[in-house]
């Protein structure tokens, strides 16, 4: 049947109001509410025997892919490299002997990616694929496959699928925790408990959207704008960079917050805008002083955080947007979906064509 608009501008409004319903339902295939496991469908290798793990994605789905591998190197203490399938297909990478891959795609159907696949089952690495579409070319030529539950995405630019991605990269990366027992069945519950509560804290960044708008006015003036994040927010900074460029085509970068002064620090006066992505945790400390060393060179910062982030930043951040406190699991799927807002109602303020942006394929089947 043929997917409407509902009572939406665009198809991305409408994907964006889904992030609650849709990652309820992504998670729910994999956690168990009542004993709080993880429960994932049959893998085609074993966690606690694979020595590396390959990830492999294009655009959104290669930074849901480096998100993955935080996770999958802090809970399950297994090395992962991370590339976009159009390098790994030429990069001619050493494959150890029982490795695994996983590959992710909204579509299954991207090329390079498909080109990756046959690369890394030539090299003997068992693959399962994260796809939403259980039907693709990459469910059915993976070893194995896992779905993300987000439905039909319409927009060009990603936005459910994406957090959808995220979701199961969670899910697996607990799992692989366990089955290489790094992770009790304490820390399980705990860390499923934390994912169960994401469709709902979903629902409150959602509720943001006045404020987000705010921001986005700011941003629309911008010729250049500038995404800092650090550990799993560093992929998301990435992501709300490129989610920018795609639908409002304003030039932004992305930078992990350590690097700047190597860099992008050159670029900062008050015409760029620093979005900082700076939930609390372990690296609050350092991402903040990043922070106040661009604001001290005159730089604009708006800094998502949550409650505890608040006053610190405030000291310094010309706005600070208020997101639910949560843990590492979480933290990147609730950033991620402010970031498309913003990137959304920019393009909005801008004119652009927010649905089909000019240049851009939803499925690149091409090379
Ligand atoms: C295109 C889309 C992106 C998407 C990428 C990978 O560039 O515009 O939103 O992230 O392809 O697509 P896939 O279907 O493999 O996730």
């Amino acid at each position: 049947a043929a997917v409407g608009k509902g009572n939406y501008r665009h198809f991305m409004e409408k994907e964006l109001h889904e992030h609650p319903a849709v990652l309820g339902d992504t998670l729910r295939q994999y956690l168990d509410p009542k004993t709080l496991e993880v429960r994932l469908p049959r893998l085609p290798f074993d966690p606690a025997r694979i020595p590396r793990l390959t990830i492999s994605a294009c655009g959104s789905a290669f930074l849901a892919g480096a998100v993955g591998r935080y996770w999958i190197e802090q809970l399950a203490r297994l090395p992962v490299d991370a590339d976009v399938a159009s390098e790994l297909r030429y990069r001619n990478p050493p494959l150890v002997e029982g490795g695994a891959a996983i590959l992710i795609s909204q579509s299954g159907e991207t090329a390079d990616n498909m080109a990756a696949l046959k690369l890394l089952r030539q090299g003997g690495q068992k693959v399962l694929s994260v796809v939403n579409v259980p039907e693709s070319s990459m469910a059915r030529e993976s070893d194995g496959a896992v779905l993300t539950v987000a439905g039909p995405e319409i927009g060009v630019a990603s936005t459910k699928a994406f957090t959808a991605q995220l979701a199961v990269m969670a899910c697996l990366a607990i799992g692989f925790g366990r089955s290489r027992r790094e992770l009790s069945t304490i820390d399980e519950g705990r860390l499923t408990q934390a994912l169960l509560e994401v469709p709902g804290n979903a629902a409150l960044v959602l509720e943001k959207d006045a404020q987000i708008r705010e921001l986005a006015a700011e941003v629309a003036k911008a010729r250049d704008v500038l995404f800092l994040g650090r550990g799993s927010l560093y992929p998301i900074a990435l992501e709300g960079a490129l989610k920018l460029k795609e639908i409002s085509y304003i030039h932004a970068e992305g930078y992990a917050a350590g690097e700047m002064k190597h860099g992008p620090i050159a670029l900062i006066d008050n015409l760029v805008p620093v979005i900082a992505l700076c939930p609390t945790g372990p690296l609050f400390e350092k991402t903040a002083s990043n922070l106040q060393e661009a604001a001290a060179r005159g730089g604009r910062i708006m800094a998502f955080t949550d409650a505890d982030g608040v006053g610190p930043l405030s000291r310094f951040a010309e706005r600070v947007i208020e997101l639910p406190k949560v843990g590492d699991l979480s933290a990147p799927i609730l950033h991620a979906i402010a970031v498309q807002l913003l990137a959304y109602h920019v393009a909005v303020l801008k004119g652009t064509d927010v649905d089909q942006p000019r240049n851009l394929a939803k499925s690149v089947t091409v090379e």
